[in-house]
């Protein structure tokens, strides 16, 4: 079995979660990366390799918002690489919708991928770290967990749902050695928001935050790996705003 510490990262293959995958990897933790496309998926793992030498980090297709493929990825780490140490949530879609066109079905589509994914995938992961004694969950929220968007009534009530999962769990979970801590980025440069960027002057953008720019997707991997390796086990339950100070400023006239 391995002596490697393990890593689990759901939407791996792009964006936030492919920026975690490369942290953890250069931390030194064998890396399984999840995701929809495999195509996509090894195109993260050949640039996380090329990147990082002698990075460890193997794909699984899984669809989050498929409880059974939330339940074999996170099998397949502790069966490939002998445990789980770490587990990083960010696979999420983002299909904006008006409140006044709100369906049952696009209320179903999105809260089961980014609120039910991310659950069932930290309670996989979590009774197999309750059997190690220890682990560290870190669950990706949103700033929309706090402040709202146009159209995001879905998303956002998923995203703060996050963030009350990550205190449940802390709690129900401290006694096993297993910290769980959620990350509420601001906008960050992304495939997800690329089409808001893109429709955005450069003068909108300079409004988003007192930083007067986007975030990194290395920003929040850095800090993701943190969490995930050296941050105290006396930090769990908590949420993290890691936005350029986004939900610290009142907008203008
Ligand atoms: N980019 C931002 O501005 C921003 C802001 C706040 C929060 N976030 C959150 O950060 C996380 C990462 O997003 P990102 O910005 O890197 O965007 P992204 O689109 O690059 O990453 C999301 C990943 O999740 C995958 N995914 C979507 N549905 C899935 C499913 N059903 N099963 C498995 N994988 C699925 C996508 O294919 C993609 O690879 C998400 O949870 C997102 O909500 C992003």
């Amino acid at each position: 079995m391995s002596e490697r510490s393990v890593a689990v990262v759901t939407g791996g293959g792009s964006g936030i979660g492919l920026a975690s995958a490369q942290a953890l990897a250069a931390a030194g933790l064998a890396v399984l990366i999840g995701g929809r496309r495999e195509e996509a998926l090894e195109d993260a793992c050949r640039q996380v390799r090329a990147a990082v030498p002698g990075a460890v980090i193997e794909h699984r297709v899984a669809d989050v918002g498929r409880p059974e493929d939330c339940e074999a990825l996170v099998a397949e780490a502790a069966d490939r690489f002998g445990s789980i140490d770490v587990l990083v949530t960010a696979a999420a879609s983002f299909e904006p919708v008006h409140i006044l066109d709100m369906t049952a079905d696009a209320w179903d589509r999105c809260l089961d991928v980014v609120l039910r994914g991310s659950v069932l995938c930290a309670v996989a992961a979590a009774r197999r770290m309750r059997d190690a004694g220890h682990g560290r969950i870190i669950l990706i929220s949103s700033i929309n967990g706090a402040v709202s968007e146009p159209e995001t009534a879905h998303y956002s009530a998923a995203k703060a749902a996050i963030i009350s999962v990550a205190r449940s769990m802390a709690v129900d979970l401290a006694e096993h050695g297993i910290a769980v801590t959620a990350v509420a980025p601001g906008w960050v440069d992304t495939p997800m928001i690329a089409e808001f960027v893109e429709a955005a002057t450069p003068e909108d953008l300079r409004r988003i935050n007192p930083l007067a720019r986007l975030g990194r997707p290395e920003e929040l991997a850095g800090f993701i790996a943190y969490l995930a390796t050296d941050a105290p086990d006396f930090l769990t339950g908590s949420t993290l705003f890691v936005d350029g100070g986004q939900t610290a400023i009142a907008p203008m006239p």
